[in-house]
């Protein structure tokens, strides 16, 4: 199978250039002007971009938080993905039976995504414990199944101690992994929502109340500290939310520590004032970290112009508002925690991010497609045009006006975070290893043909 996408406006993490990009077996073979080739299929990209396919490394999908499962699966949320322009993920995997092993959850995480994912995918590992028996075993889910990172809590039913913290990263820095955290101040936090439930302080509005931006922002300063004490072991952090934590982090950053920074689509878009929307539906938006007040948008903006942030990925963790998010109707503490976003992001960071200048274009691919991939053992193969990688292709109209309403999405849940928005420039076609699976958000591609990407280590 061969094709060849003709007269695109390439765009790359570094460069903008107009040229013909020829693939055969799913692999760009060709780039350069006017080229003339004999091929199965030929794509014309006039008045288009060409980037390579979003690569998303935080989703939730098939996750189980004992209360409610995540109404994505592997098919219908790398559906959406593709719909929205992203071609590769890497799932954060959920906790397993208390006192399980590495490979539990592996096996588990293979058992869901095989056979249904359309787009290829990996998986962070996930570290719910420490003892001897699983430093050791680290080691081949690094090596053998080619899962170089893991994520610890700081918060949560498994949360992680601060010595075990020290540990794994030092042992992920031994084994060239990366640990990825979710900082917040569990104790803070239980505090805080002891004391709000206490007094009937129950509204979704207590929910980011009961997490203010300094249980983030010390936690996060105490990861960086630890991974400073394991000998400057890389430290990447998800799903940053707030300005005081950015502080931290530059003086990390300055210093010459390996840290290396997350943030997603809702904390650049939505603020606190979400949380008081009438009828409950702050419930959409509870989420941890929580939406922040709207002066820290301008500080995450400029932490991804000036190189502090490196990624955007969604955090994807849909629940239903008219079933799952309800459980919080008269307690904001018995809501499942999560937004759905894995479809919206590559729309929204063009639109709001390129078309609004907030960033140039070349830097939207950078954090959505090529810094992502670069962080997780996925590039050259995902993450690049250029002749070698998979041929991940995604085209965007920058003339499509779309306004976003849950009706026009794929996820499988009951709203978007982002209902109404007006969007200029939408993904209109997106080629997974050579093969065209959405035009014009019309999905077309078959269940199962995502494969499982053995990710390298990399250099931090
Ligand atoms: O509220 C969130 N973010 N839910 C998903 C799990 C996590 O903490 O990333
Ligand atoms: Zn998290
Ligand atoms: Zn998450």
């Amino acid at each position: 199978m061969s094709s060849i996408i003709k007269n695109g406006l390439i765009v790359t993490a570094s460069d903008t250039y107009k040229g013909d990009i020829y693939i055969e077996d799913g692999i760009i073979k060709e780039i350069g002007i006017d080229l003339q080739r004999q091929c199965d299929e030929v794509i014309d990209a006039k008045g288009k971009y060409v980037i390579p396919g979003g690569v998303d490394v935080h989703t939730h999908l098939n996750l189980d938080v004992g209360i409610a499962v995540a109404n994505d699966d592997f098919y219908t949320g790398t559906v959406a993905a593709a719909c929205g322009g992203t071609t590769c993920i890497v799932d954060h995997m959920g906790f397993g039976p208390k006192g399980c092993n590495l490979h539990h959850q592996v096996n588990v995480y293979h058992g869901y995504a095989d056979d249904k994912a359309v787009i290829d995918y990996s998986f962070h590992g996930v570290v719910q414990h420490v003892d001897d028996r699983i430093l050791k075993e680290m080691s081949e889910i690094v090596n053998d199944e080619g899962i170089p990172s893991f994520k610890i809590y700081l918060t949560y039913d498994y949360k992680v101690s601060d010595e075990e913290a020290l540990k794994i990263l030092m042992r992920l820095k031994e084994l060239g992994g990366i640990t990825t955290v979710h900082p917040e101040n569990n104790d803070s936090i239980n505090y805080f929502r002891r004391l709000f439930v206490e007094q009937g302080k129950t509204s979704p509005i207590y929910h980011p109340m009961s997490r203010p931006v300094e249980c983030e922002a010390e936690a996060i300063s105490r990861m960086i500290n630890l991974a400073s004490l394991a000998g400057n072991a890389p430290l990447y952090i998800v799903h940053l939310s707030n300005e005081l934590g950015l502080k931290y982090i530059k003086i990390a950053q300055d210093s010459g520590q390996k840290v290396y920074v997350e943030t997603c689509p809702q904390y650049l878009f939505l603020d606190e004032e979400k949380y008081k929307e009438p009828n409950n539906e702050g419930l959409k938006y509870i989420m941890s970290p929580p939406l922040r007040k709207k002066d820290n948008q301008a500080a995450l903006w400029k932490g991804i112009k000036d190189g502090n942030i490196h990624v955007v990925a969604t955090d994807h963790c849909p629940f239903a508002f008219n079933k799952d998010k309800q459980m919080g109707k008269d307690d904001f503490t018995k809501c499942p925690n999560g937004v759905p976003g894995i479809e919206e992001r590559i729309p929204l960071m063009f639109s709001e991010g390129v078309m609004k200048s907030k960033i140039s274009i070349n830097r939207f691919v950078d954090v959505c497609c090529t810094s992502p991939a670069k962080m997780f053992g996925l590039y050259p193969k995902k993450g690049a045009i250029q002749v070698g990688s998979d041929a991940d292709i995604v085209l965007i109209d920058p003339n499509k006006d779309v306004i976003l309403t849950r009706d026009i999405l794929h996820e499988n849940v009951d709203y978007t975070a982002y209902e109404g928005m007006k969007l200029k420039g939408y993904p209109v076609l997106t080629m997974v290893r050579g093969k065209v699976i959405v035009k014009n958000n019309h999905f077309i591609g078959e269940k199962g043909y995502g494969k499982f990407i053995k990710r390298q280590k990399r250099n931090y």
